[in-house]
């Protein structure tokens, strides 16, 4: 604890000296979240890096989401606690493939969630996230549309607009594995909760849900509503906000495999660190950035 109050202190300084701001998924460790000036799902967090008056912006989350920070912000220094915190989802979908899957599809639009690298961003025409996944797909206006990487936000998305898309098989290592099972259990020893679930998990499970949204979107609806109780399908950081915000409330994670080890390899010490040395920094080619920031900006025009 003495420790960290005395790394906390040092990152204030470092914060003013740098003329930095820190970013944080929902999904990093409390020490982290703690000491963020903005937390967010992958959306807002874009938003806010697109956003920012600040020189440097510390991303506590995964690669992907730095890139996309850099991308957005091509000015500014991006800083990541540790360039290993990757997101296997991501790197289920590589440029060959994708190319070859256009080759076969020439006429279709290409859709991509925003879990995914900047070269794949590169190769399409409307990123989005989970926040605003089925909004970008009725803003699309083709006879057909490949969806990557993520084939369970992809089934959601295809059932919640009735368009029909071309899936590519990637998922969410962590959210996929939550079970049908898990959930039914959690129902019988939890029989007044409401079950709270993210897209990213598979179908079937997403079918059982009371409500179904990005984290932004869960957190919303936990602290807005009457209910005391919830089974929470998504990753375990997210208790974080969700306990600050309610509480008064009860929050079951509904399987004890729902953390992502990859958001957790960042945390206060790395993040000190990096703000210190000014390492490691997301770098993106100019010709591949160019190209993958027309997508992300589409994605941030939708309403
Ligand atoms: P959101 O932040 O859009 O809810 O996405 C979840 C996720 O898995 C991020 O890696
Ligand atoms: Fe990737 Fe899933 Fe981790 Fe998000 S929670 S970073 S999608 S592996």
């Amino acid at each position: 604890q003495e420790q960290n109050r005395e790394l906390r202190e040092r990152l204030e300084q470092l914060k003013k000296e740098r003329n930095a701001i820190i970013l944080a998924h929902y999904y990093q460790r409390d020490e982290v979240q703690e000491v963020a000036d903005f937390r967010g799902d992958s959306f807002l967090l874009a938003q806010k890096a697109a956003a920012t008056d600040a020189e440097v912006i510390v991303f506590c989350g995964v690669h992907f989401m730095g890139e996309s920070a850099k991308i957005l912000a091509p000015n500014k220094t991006v800083l990541i606690p540790d360039e290993r915190a990757g997101c296997p989802m991501a790197d289920m979908v590589n440029v060959d493939g994708l190319r070859k899957l256009k080759a076969k599809h020439p006429n279709a639009k290409v859709v991509t969630y925003i879990n995914s690298s900047a070269e794949i961003k590169a190769e399409t025409d409307i990123c989005c996230t989970s926040a605003n996944a089925v909004r970008v797909i009725e803003s699309v206006d083709a006879e057909e549309i490949i969806w990557v990487p993520d084939k369970n936000l992809g089934h959601y998305v295809q059932e919640k607009t009735g368009k029909k898309l071309i899936i590519w098989e990637g998922y969410c290592n962590t959210h996929d594995m939550l079970t049908v099972k898990d959930v039914v259990e959690m129902k019988a020893k939890y029989p007044n909760a409401e079950f709270v679930v993210h897209p990213e998990c598979r179908p079937e499970v997403v079918a059982m849900g009371d409500f179904v949204g990005s984290t932004t979107a869960i957190i919303d609806y936990c602290k807005k509503s009457e209910t005391r109780e919830f089974i929470v399908g998504t990753e375990d950081g997210t208790g974080y906000q969700l306990r600050k915000d309610s509480p008064d409330k009860a929050f079951h994670f509904a399987s004890k495999f729902l953390v992502c080890p990859n958001m957790k390899v960042n945390n206060l010490k790395k993040l000190v660190k990096c703000l210190e040395t000014m390492k490691p920094q997301i770098y993106v080619p100019e010709v591949v950035a160019d190209k993958a920031r027309l997508s992300l900006e589409r994605m941030l025009q939708v309403k």
